[in-house]
């Protein structure tokens, strides 16, 4: 049997010719044109008491994090806090930065509590690996692993889209920050329209590669007994929006695991497209500080993390606690 055969065949996907012409909506935007007032999202008085007195209710009857749904809460505030969020994710420059909620005042169960229920306002968290993980902690485990080509953790991640190999990639990923590092880790967002616009520009006929299938690592999260590659394109157009399997280090590792050498096309399209967000500064770029919930549109868009170095107290070690949501399918990893 041939690799590509073993592979899981996600090409019924959305497969209309892409447009002649560039896009022009409101995630076509270069750094120069943002500033933080565009992706911050205040948290106001009235949204930290509404979570004060949530969690002074769940400390009187607590419940499983799970269990919790805002409608049986007065959140009011914070439901148009996050209204606020998803309109800038689905409809306007895709990424929030919400600031920021007071962790200090909460034990950890009760920050996971309000950040499933705020996150639930937004979209439905979903499990993040085929064994049913929600809450994902995203720290320094000394390396990341095969899946990610054995670079260690800390190391600079480059752009991507989250569960890019698998059957339904979520809409949003939501990570709120416990803690920083002692230095760097910080945040880049692209969209794919930015990049489209640029490569149709620069490289039409690598813009074109991305457009046909990649062999993509699954990453070992996939279900048991399912292929451990997928045959994809990196980039698909539905008729009004992108969207994105965009991760040259998935893509690389499904080559390798596949067992199947890399076209140069294939390489060629891949490095291009990572030069061109650089060169022209298509991205945005942040920080993340403790209480700060970044939540990106990813099947939009391509996020980066930068080299970070941690110190030897709690407080300058990286953690992040990361959400995938997603309206469709089921709450199970393959939905
Ligand atoms: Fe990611």
């Amino acid at each position: 049997m041939t690799a590509k055969a073993q592979a899981l065949d996600l090409t019924a996907g959305p497969s209309a010719p892409r447009p002649a012409t560039a896009f022009a909506n409101a995630k076509v935007w270069r750094r120069a044109d943002l500033s933080p007032t565009d992706w911050t999202v205040p948290v106001t008085a009235e949204v930290r008491g509404e979570l004060k007195a949530v969690v002074a209710d769940l400390r009187r009857q607590p419940m499983p994090v799970n269990l919790l749904d805002p409608a049986e809460f007065d959140m009011d505030a914070s439901r148009a806090m996050m209204s606020e969020v998803k309109a800038k994710l689905r409809d306007g420059i895709g990424f929030a930065l919400i600031d920021r909620l007071p962790l200090d005042d909460w034990e950890v169960e009760e920050t996971r509590a309000v950040y499933w229920l705020l996150a639930s306002l937004l979209s439905r968290p979903v499990a993040q690996e085929s064994w049913g993980t929600i809450f994902r902690d995203i720290v320094d485990n000394g390396n990341a692993g095969a899946d990610y080509a054995n670079t260690p953790a800390t190391k600079t991640l480059f752009y991507h889209t989250d569960n890019s190999a698998s059957r339904l990639v979520n809409d949003y990923t939501a990570l709120m920050c416990i803690h920083g590092a002692a230095e760097g880790g910080a945040s880049e967002y692209a969209t794919l329209y930015n990049l489209y616009n640029a490569m149709a520009d620069e490289a039409p006929e690598l813009l074109d590669r991305l457009f046909k299938p990649f062999y993509h690592h699954r990453q070992g999260i996939e279900p048991k007994g399912d292929p451990k590659v997928s045959w994809a394109p990196a980039i698909a157009f539905d008729g009004e929006k992108l969207e994105s399997r965009f991760s040259p280090n998935k893509i690389a590792s499904g080559y390798q695991l596949a067992g199947v050498d890399m076209d140069n096309a294939a390489r060629a399209a891949l490095d291009t497209a990572c030069d061109v967000i650089r060169k022209k500064e298509l991205s945005a770029l942040f920080m993340m500080e403790r209480g700060q919930i970044q939540i990106i549109n990813n099947r939009e868009g391509l996020h980066q993390r930068a080299e970070y170095k941690n110190g030897p107290a709690t407080e300058q070690n990286r953690h992040l606690m990361r959400l995938w949501l997603r309206d469709r399918g089921r709450r199970q990893f393959d939905g």
